[in-house]
């Protein structure tokens, strides 16, 4: 099957442009300007920008154990439409994802529901590093150095010094003090105000974790990427990256703030929590100035009924998906950042950081992974009309204009106006860690 899609304007590296492209046997077999061939498809996408794939680095997808709130069908159908080619999910589901086996028994489920491609993490606790030392087909290692949804944690100093001493994989962490959030929460006392979320897990608790974590990469001298940067102190932090390590923001902490509980209350409640509208522009100001390199959702779904629980029972974590790209389309829109910048962060740079082979980037002999989107496109979130399980956006109402339109995974379309293929099948992500992650292959 060849496919020709011509007259889009194309995100390629360093350059937009028009050009066609053609997709063959699952991967970009040319590009050029008017392209004359026979093709088994030709689409006239004048009007229309064609960008790589979007890679999230960081999901929870729920499955095995939680799938109630979540599963691979579901969640990888929500990315199909939200333009998201590649997912590297989480290891908090049930059981944990601590060995070669459990991560082997996901990838094999994957490959029979997820109609886009996946990779899985490897999770960390006190006891498994000989697991971590050996781990095969996998982004890296996944530790909560304060822990979140599930059981998973490891904030022993001695646990971490042998993990980021013994071990290879890339590595990358939850960033929340554990010590810290304890006392802050016994300080409080008994509350069920959800803002008091924000004073438990608060700056101190971010700034203090990613500093040891930091502090634990540069002595070990191991690649680090940082989840889910809240503070504008971690943002400083980050400055030093040492060409070792990377940051990452997510949509939640760019658009939310903690003057949104009052409108939104316990749906935005987030492991590391919303912070001020100060942290939000200072998240901006980091991925703009390069201290911060990849955009990920996070996308951690619970029900509508656990989230409406009140705080403190109501569980931290939201959906996000299937609305992230057009998020950041609508900045686009709006002059707060390029097209450029968002491929970068959503695309090549979450690539460069995991080592991901043939991701990220519009370039021959690249995979056919591709998401067409129209930038003047208007349309409006609504809980109702959401593919992930748990059918409910914190954006729900929101107008966004800029959309993806059209999903190919490995050459397969997988998406298009408004429909998802559900008989479409991603391919399991292939890492070549030689490649030494984003700063040795930095531009
Ligand atoms: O709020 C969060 N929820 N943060 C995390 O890191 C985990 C996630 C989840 O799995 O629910």
């Amino acid at each position: 099957m060849k496919t020709l899609i011509k007259n889009a304007t194309v995100v390629l590296p360093g350059e937009t442009t028009q050009v066609d492209v053609v997709l063959e046997r699952g991967t970009i077999a040319d590009i050029g300007p008017a392209i004359q061939l026979a093709a088994d498809e030709v689409i006239d996408a004048a009007g229309l920008h064609l960008l790589p794939g979007v890679v999230d680095d960081q999901v929870h997808f729920r499955e095995p154990g939680l799938t109630h709130k979540e599963d691979l069908s579901f969640a990888s159908r929500a990315c199909a439409k939200g333009g998201v080619t590649t997912f590297l999910e989480m290891p908090n589901t049930i059981p944990n994802v601590t060995t070669q086996r459990l991560l082997e028994e996901k990838l094999a489920l994957a490959a029979t529901k997820s109609v886009v491609n996946y990779g899985f993490y490897i999770g960390a606790t006190p006891e498994n590093v000989q697991d971590l030392k050996t781990a095969t087909r996998t982004p890296g290692i996944k530790i909560f150095l304060g822990s979140s949804t599930g059981d998973l944690l490891v904030d022993d100093q001695g646990a971490l010094e042998r993990i980021f001493a013994e071990t290879t994989l890339p590595l990358t962490a939850h960033c929340e003090d554990e010590l810290t959030v304890r006392r802050n929460r016994e300080r409080l006392g008994e509350t069920h105000d959800v803002a008091d979320h924000s004073r438990i897990r608060n700056h101190e608790a971010a700034v203090v974790a990613t500093r040891r974590a930091i502090d634990l990469a540069v002595r070990h001298q191991h690649r680090f990427h940082v989840l889910h940067v809240s503070t504008a102190d971690e943002c400083q932090l980050l400055a030093e990256n040492h060409r070792l390590i990377t940051g990452e923001a997510c949509p939640h902490h760019l658009f939310f703030n903690t003057d949104d509980y009052a409108r939104l209350g316990t749906l935005i409640q987030m492991n590391p929590s919303l912070k001020t509208a100060d942290d939000n522009r200072a998240i901006w100001k980091a991925l703009s100035d390069g201290r911060l390199q990849v955009i990920a959702t996070d996308h951690a779904p619970h029900t509508l009924a656990e989230k409406q629980q009140p705080y403190p029972e109501s569980p931290s974590g939201l959906p996000a998906v299937e609305n992230s790209l057009a998020l950041l389309l609508n900045e686009v829109n709006q002059g707060r950042c390029s097209l450029e910048q968002v491929v970068h962060w959503m695309c090549d740079a979450p690539a460069r950081v995991w080592d991901l082979v043939g991701k990220g980037r519009i370039a021959k002999g690249y995979d056919a992974d591709l998401v067409l989107v129209d930038l003047a496109k208007t349309q409006t979130i609504r809980n109702e009309q959401q593919l992930t399980k748990c059918g409910w956006s914190p954006w729900d109402g929101v107008e966004l204009t800029g959309w993806p339109v059209r999903t190919w995974v490995m050459g397969k379309e997988v998406f298009r106006e408004g429909e998802v293929d559900p008989t479409g099948r991603g391919h399991e992500a292939q890492f070549d860690h030689a490649r030494g992650g984003y700063w040795a292959t930095s531009d």
